[in-house]
This record gives C-alpha cells, sequence and structure tokens, in this order.
C-alpha cells in the first residue's frame, strides 16, 4: 500500500495533511525518514511512524469526547458549532456522533466510523446505560425518586423503563437510564414536577468520563475500551 494511503487508514489525517506531513519530514519507515508519499510500505512488517508515534492500521477509529455545552451533536450545521468542528478538519471524515446529546447539554459523548458499534449501542433492545448528572430548579424528594424508579408517563406508548437514582443533594441527582428517547432525561424530570437546568453525561455503558478531560477535548478509545464496549 502507498504510504500516504496508509496513514489514512491508520487515521493519522487526511490524504492532503498526510502528504504533507511525509514531505515535510514528519514520517519514518523502519526508522528511516521518508519523503515520498508514494513509497510503498508493507502493512504488516514495515514500522511506520508519524510525529514519532507508531501507526497501526484499524479498520475503525472511536473517540471519547467531553461535548461542552453549546455545540450541536451533528455531522454538520449551517449556522451552529458541531462536535465534528472540535474533531478537527484532519479527524471528521466519516465520523459521526453515536446517539445525541442536546446542544446544551455536556459530558461524554463517542464518535466514530463504526456504523455497526453505533447501532448495537444505540438498539432499543441492548439497554445499555447511560448515566447523567441532573441539577435540578426544585428541591428533588423521595416520591420522585420513587417515580423515576418505576417509570414515568412522558407523553409516549409507553412509560419510561425504570431508572436509577442517587440523590446527591437536595437539588442534584444522577440518573442512569437505559432507552435513548428524545430529551427522555429533561422529559422525565419534567413528568415528576422538577426541571433539569443543567445535565451532564458521566457514563455510557462501561465508559466513564474522566475529571481530566476538559470540556471541549477528545481522544481515542483504548483497545480495552473497545472490546468492552462489544461486550
Ligand atoms: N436527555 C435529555 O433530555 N437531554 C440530553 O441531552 C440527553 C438525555
Amino acid at each position: 500500500m502507498r504510504l500516504d494511503k496508509f496513514l489514512c487508514c491508520c487515521h493519522m489525517g487526511t490524504r492532503s495533511r498526510v502528504k504533507k506531513d511525509i514531505r515535510g519530514g514528519l514520517v519514518t519507515v523502519n526508522g528511516e525518514r521518508e519523503l515520498c508519499p508514494e513509497r510503498h510500505v508493507d502493512e504488516r512488517q514495515d514500522r511506520v511512524c508519524h510525529r514519532g508515534q507508531l501507526c497501526v492500521y484499524e479498520e475503525h477509529v472511536y473517540y471519547l469526547m467531553h461535548k461542552p455545552p453549546g455545540v450541536v451533536c451533528a455531522t454538520e450545521d449551517k449556522r451552529e458549532r458541531t462536535v465534528l468542528d472540535l474533531l478537527g478538519e484532519d479527524k471528521r471524515e466519516g465520523i459521526f456522533p453515536v446517539g445525541r446529546l442536546d446542544k446544551d447539554t455536556e459530558g461524554l459523548l463517542l464518535l466514530t466510523d463504526d456504523g455497526a458499534l453505533a447501532h448495537e449501542l444505540t438498539s432499543p433492545a441492548r439497554h445499555v446505560e447511560k448515566e447523567y448528572e441532573c441539577r435540578l430548579a426544585y428541591p428533588f424528594d423521595e416520591m420522585q425518586k420513587e417515580r423515576l424508579e418505576s417509570g414515568v408517563d412522558i407523553g409516549e406508548e409507553r412509560l419510561t423503563r425504570p431508572a436509577a437514582v442517587r440523590i446527591l443533594d437536595d437539588k442534584r441527582i444522577t440518573l442512569t437510564i437505559t432507552e435513548g428517547r428524545f430529551h427522555q432525561v429533561k422529559r422525565m424530570l419534567r413528568a415528576v414536577g422538577n426541571e433539569v437546568v443543567y445535565l451532564k453525561r458521566l457514563r455510557v455503558g462501561p465508559l466513564k468520563l474522566e475529571e481530566d478531560l476538559a470540556a471541549g477535548s477528545f481522544r481515542r478509545l483504548t483497545r480495552e475500551e473497545m472490546e468492552s464496549l462489544r461486550g
């Protein structure tokens, strides 16, 4: 395979970006600087490094992002900044967010080009847990907790599936749900007479949002995390 194509397959950037990097002396093959994008490499044997990082061929790429509030979960938008704008030009090709967070919600968002995994994670049959921190407009009580835990009417055919609630203080809870209906958390809290004023997703299945991943930042998933997601 051509060196520039190999680097694209390793998700090191767009074709034009990696060509520039090769010509700029940022790529080595078996320890030797390689300036020619057309050079052929053996993807199983040659050791290719891009900016000092060993390139490993992977079919798909997975990012864990701390979505900040004020950015929309879409691949493109005429007016609003999207989560793919945060990912950057060199990484966004073919990538989409898995599920949706509202514009004003922050927290853990997965981005990938793996349609099969995205489908699995968002499938209603899989009941993947999503945990949210909710700050509320009004004091939260045991009655609201019990209702959320047994399922509430949010104006659809079926009640919501039972949720798990942890009370953090009188206006702050965590809510864990296993569905992904439109504005579900806000509608559930409204259904029990409260109102969400701030929402942050802390966890999706086994993936947790680390404290030190700043809003707007992202990182690649580790192999172990990818395997735990496929469960
Ligand atoms: N539920 C909501 O109401 N909003 C989100 O962004 C996610 C879950």
